[in-house]
């Protein structure tokens, strides 16, 4: 990473350090909406050592809670590099761009989990939603290399930002900004394109209860580290269409 870091005040709240590259240009709306930063959070394995970005398996399905301790994130090393400056829009109208991804290959994305139709997620339970890989069939979509939600059939692009190509999804999965380090280490740093974290707290409170203890501990910020594991080790049953 670029180490001219500076460091930028977002709502009052969170102060980290970001790579300029990120808050550049279009990367944020001109009212600062779609892009907030959260806590700088390194993304570690389940015995706290770092996750490097060069041992990823391709096209496996990560999962790590962020931003908040009960938001999960999914986290993949595509095939190839994420395209570049894409155009996203919200389902309020509201343009932005995703940026590509990162690691040596630039093919290192992240996106929350929630679905913006009917806010499915990965949960610890049963999960609905997972990335399909390229050589596997989906009844979502003509191709694989797709994240797909199996509760009505939306699909996303992850090399493009998330763009949806198929199903009623109304907009792209949020991206988790994520930084790339000389040492290969991987961080979470915020969160670009809308989000849907206000009305997951406010639908799912029995499962956060059950899962973390209760909303309020839900909706804590996860700091410092985020354990990242494969889908299989963190949810009881993955259903895939
Ligand atoms: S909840 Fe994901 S497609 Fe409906």
């Amino acid at each position: 990473m670029q180490r001219r870091d500076f460091i930028k005040l977002v709502g009052g709240v969170s102060l980290v350090a970001i790579a300029p590259s990120l808050i550049e240009g279009e990367l944020r709306a001109a009212d600062g909406t779609l892009f907030k930063t959260y806590n700088k959070v390194q993304l570690t394995d389940a015995d706290g050592n770092p996750i490097l970005a060069s041992k990823l398996t391709k096209e496996e399905n990560y999962v790590f809670n962020y931003p908040h301790v009960g938001t999960t994130t999914m986290l993949l090393a595509l095939p190839k590099a994420a395209d570049k400056e894409i155009k996203l829009v919200s389902e309020d109208g509201e343009e932005y761009i995703f940026k590509g991804g990162v690691g040596k290959e630039s093919n290192i994305v992240a996106y929350s989990s929630i679905c913006p139709h009917q806010l499915t997620h990965i949960n610890k339970e049963d999960t609905f939603i997972s990335y399909t890989k390229t050589d596997e069939k989906t009844m979502a979509c003509d191709h694989g290399g797709v994240i797909v939600c199996g509760s009505h059939m939306s699909a996303y692009d992850p090399h493009k930002g998330c763009k949806v190509v198929g199903g009623p999804a109304p907009q792209p999965l949020a991206t988790i900004v994520l930084e790339h380090h000389d040492d290969d280490t991987i961080w979470a740093v915020g969160v670009l394109g809308p989000d849907k974290f206000h009305d997951y707290f406010k639908s799912f409170k029995p499962e956060m209860k059950e899962q973390y203890g209760g909303k309020r501990k839900a909706k804590k910020l996860v700091k410092d580290n985020a354990q990242t594991v494969v889908l299989s080790e963190f949810t009881k049953d993955i259903i895939k269409y």
